[in-house]
């Protein structure tokens, strides 16, 4: 596929490499691609995958299959608005979550229990199809959920059944074996507003390098 990430953080670089890897045609969008190549972070991020094209915002998703969101959650929707056009008929894959640090620890959610980030985006982009995933552990765990030893679980959320199954695809070819479909974007609140929980597990156990797992008992073992 012909993937777009928007992101240079740590998802960014995470997904665009795994994805380059797994042999997808990846670009990655940033503010400044000049700036950002001179970065000491990228750069040798850069030289493990020279297929990876830099480009700015406003130039990306064009002739992309699907668009990966891994910004901030808090500037997410303007960079979005920069990239416009590039996201009609894209399948937009939204990791981002709606932290708002501005109140020091913990961060707060600025949109929450009946609207959530990911439906901000799509009303915005009514012509994307936007499905939401990943956003519930951290970067390396999304890439190579492998890495835990046992299987974890990893949820969707869209509105598009035919994006969804492209997500989940995707999803299956980095390795996420236990995909629960939780339904409608409408869902996506949920998997947002494990973020606070989510960061006070990294903190009661001193780091991010864990998932949940969601088990079954016997009336679901089917589900
Ligand atoms: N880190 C994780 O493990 C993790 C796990 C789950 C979900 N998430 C979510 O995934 C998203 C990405 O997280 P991250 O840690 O990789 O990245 P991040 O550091 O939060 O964001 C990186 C991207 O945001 C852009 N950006 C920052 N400030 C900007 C501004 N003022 N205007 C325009 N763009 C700006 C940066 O642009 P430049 O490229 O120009 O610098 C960069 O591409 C977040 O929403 C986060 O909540 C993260």
């Amino acid at each position: 596929m012909d993937i777009s990430v928007l992101g240079t953080g740590a998802v960014g670089r995470a997904v665009a490499g795994r994805l380059d890897d797994l042999g997808h045609h990846v670009t990655m969008a940033t503010r400044d691609p000049e700036a950002t190549s001179g970065r000491e972070d990228h750069a040798g991020w850069a030289a493990a995958h020279p297929g990876v094209r830099l480009v700015a915002f406003a130039d990306a998703g064009a002739d992309a299959d699907l668009v990966v969101n891994a910004l901030g959650g808090d500037v997410a929707e303007g960079v979005l608005a920069e990239v416009g056009e590039g996201l009609a008929g894209r399948v937009l894959l939204d990791i981002s979550n709606p932290l708002d640090h501005s109140q020091g620890f913990p961060p707060r959610l600025f949109v929450k229990d009946d609207d959530s980030l990911a439906e901000r985006i799509q009303r915005a982009h009514a012509e994307a199809r936007v499905v939401k995933a990943l956003n519930t552990m951290n970067s390396a765990v999304m890439v190579d959920p492998a890495r835990l030893g046992e299987e974890t679980t990893v949820f969707v959320s869209g509105d598009d059944q035919h994006a969804k199954a492209t997500v989940v695809g995707l999803l299956r070819e980095l390795g996420h074996t236990d995909v629960i479909d939780l339904g409608g974007l409408e869902t996506a609140r949920g998997a947002e507003m494990f973020l606070p929980l989510w960061v006070r597990t990294a903190l009661a156990l001193g780091g991010s390098d864990f998932n949940i797992k969601v088990v079954r008992g016997p009336s679901l073992l089917d589900a």
